[in-house]
């Protein structure tokens, strides 16, 4: 198998969109019918859910006639989340097939495709000509790439001059290794986690000039403690994806990102940073 292939086959489970329409009918939603707000706790494939979208558009200057890249777009729920408050277009590219297809299925449920669309590829080689997008956005991917200069370097190909990058991450903490299996990965063979310092040079190495960066630790903690106190009242999380991707792994995985930022082994960051 490829190391592509391996990642794929991470989040594919064959059962995506039959998942995604049983938790919608357990929210009390018809998922031939669903909306932007009720698809927020199962489409954002990323740490802290739709507050962290959020909280990215506060960041954002987009006009309508902008066009954003989302790389490694999940099933899509940031890209429809943007593209709906600003009017914008917005491309994603993820390396999952099945993302892929569920995202353009939700995305045709909801009217957006005309100005949002999904390509199945590798966010290291994209079929975008050069200076294509105003602005492009990652969020939790990666973790999922070894070569994370051909990743900036890409994502740098692709804007134009003057575009933004924003990105929220999980960057490796000072305190040593993870525990396995996490979200976004099985195994330690394919989670290629960078320290902050070496994010910060290898985005200043590709060309982007770094204006914003932010810790969110603490936000993540704070998010962690507000679900488990839904929970304990017997009410859902705010943040249910985990269970989408990974059916009964969850309980798992979670449990092994709330050690690792307990112990400061990760570190979730978010960076804005533009290309000169
Ligand atoms: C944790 S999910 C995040 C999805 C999405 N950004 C979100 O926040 O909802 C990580 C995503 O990165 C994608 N991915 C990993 N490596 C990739 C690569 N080399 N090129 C494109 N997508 C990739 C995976 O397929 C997966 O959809």
């Amino acid at each position: 198998m490829t190391d592509d292939a391996t990642i794929a086959d991470h989040y594919t489970s064959g059962q995506l969109l039959e998942r995604l329409e049983a938790a919608l009918r357990d929210d009390g939603v018809d998922p031939k019918r669903p909306t932007i707000e009720a698809l927020a706790p199962h489409d954002q494939f990323h740490g802290r859910g739709m507050e962290a979208t959020l909280e990215l558009a506060e960041g954002l200057e987009v006009s309508a006639e902008d066009h954003l890249l989302d790389v490694g777009s999940g099933i899509g729920g940031p890209a429809r989340f943007l593209a709906d408050r600003f009017g914008c277009r917005v491309t994603g590219i993820d390396l999952t097939r099945e993302f892929c297809d569920v995202a353009r299925h939700i995305t045709g449920l909801l009217g957006l495709e005309s100005r949002v669309a999904f390509e199945q590829g590798n966010a290291l080689a994209m079929p975008f000509e050069a200076a294509r997008f105003d602005g492009a956005y990652s969020m939790n991917v990666s973790m999922n790439i070894a070569d994370k200069a051909a990743l900036y370097g890409e994502i740098h190909r692709v804007l134009k001059p003057g575009g933004w990058l924003a990105l929220s991450e999980v960057a490796q903490g000072p305190a040593g290794a993870l525990t396995y299996p996490t979200p976004w990965a099985r195994t330690a063979d394919s989670s290629f986690l960078s320290t902050p310092e070496e994010t910060r040079s290898g985005l200043e190495a590709a060309g982007f000039t770094v204006e914003r960066w932010r810790d969110t630790k603490q936000a993540a903690l704070d998010f962690g403690a507000r679900s488990r106190a839904l929970v304990e009242r017997g009410e859902k999380p705010p943040h249910r994806s985990v269970f989408l991707m990974h059916g009964a792994l969850g309980p798992e995985v979670m449990a092994n990102v709330a050690r690792g930022l307990n112990e400061d082994k990760i570190i979730p960051i978010e960076v804005f940073c533009r290309k000169a």
